[in-house]
């Protein structure tokens, strides 16, 4: 059984992974608010992770780094502030993160490994998306280098999905015709469930995932990487 902690297990992918992880592992979830959830693998503290000192834990083999932003609008209408914001939500929160659970990630026995959050907004220039894509953008240069910095003892990726049915996305999708055209605008005509993004989690947390490091996976449903 690993010990798996996720940065924002209260809602969204966050809370998909922590479901989904349960039934074999311990799962420590660390977001502001409180998860309903109730199970003996299941441990939750209250924390925001840009102003607090993070729980103290005897052992680390995985970290989930869920909090993430979508702030979009026209660059002119962008201020500094908001590049900060997201920013530190985004990239210096996951850095505190690993930096803190670094030590009991380095003494795990149980290939550890690490799963970091991008957005397709990064390989596609998108309207409106000028300060999401440079912090997540950022956080894939982190992904790599620490990655490589840290192999070939802990592997560390990245998931760059498209658009997810979570709270963070619920005004883009908040009605069925929005539903609709977000899904049509994707070649496989759909968007991504969380629970797809908590698989594709625990395989990369999973010994079958022993090959792959310092890695973006796209979950785009064909938004970038198909022409149709
Ligand atoms: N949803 C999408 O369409 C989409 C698309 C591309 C990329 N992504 C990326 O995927 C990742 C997960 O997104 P999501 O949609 O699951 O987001 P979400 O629904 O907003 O969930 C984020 C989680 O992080 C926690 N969190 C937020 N700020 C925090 C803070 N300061 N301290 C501690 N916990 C905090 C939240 O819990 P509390 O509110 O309880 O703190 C929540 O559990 C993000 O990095 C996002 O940028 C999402």
């Amino acid at each position: 059984m690993k010990t798996i902690v996720v940065i924002g297990g209260s809602k969204g992918i966050g809370q998909a992974v922590v479901k989904e992880q349960l039934a074999h592992n311990n799962v420590v979830s660390i977001s502001r608010t409180l998860n309903s959830l109730e199970h003996p693998n299941f441990t939750q503290y209250v924390c925001n992770i840009l102003t607090d000192e993070l729980p103290v834990l005897p052992n680390v083999d995985a970290l989930v780094y869920c909090p993430g932003s979508i702030n979009l609008k026209p660059f002119k209408r962008m201020s500094v502030n908001d590049f900060t914001d997201d920013y530190e939500i985004n990239v210096l929160g996951a850095v505190k993160a690993v930096q803190n659970y670094l030590p009991q990630l380095s003494e795990s026995s149980k290939q550890p490994s690490i799963v970091l959050f991008s957005s397709v907004a990064v390989k596609m220039g998108m309207p409106f998306h000028t300060s999401i894509s440079a912090a997540k953008g950022a956080l894939e240069g982190f992904a790599k280098s620490l990655a490589a910095e840290l192999v070939p003892s802990i592997r560390v990726n990245c998931i760059a999905p498209t658009l997810t049915d979570t709270d963070l996305s619920s005004r883009i999708l908040r009605n069925d015709k929005l539903k609709l055209l977000h899904a049509e605008r994707h070649p496989l005509k759909k968007y991504v469930e969380p629970e797809e993004v908590a698989e594709m989690v625990g395989f990369l947390m999973s010994d079958k995932a022993m090959s792959f490091s310092g890695q973006i996976f796209e979950m785009d449903c064909g938004l970038i990487n198909l022409k149709v």
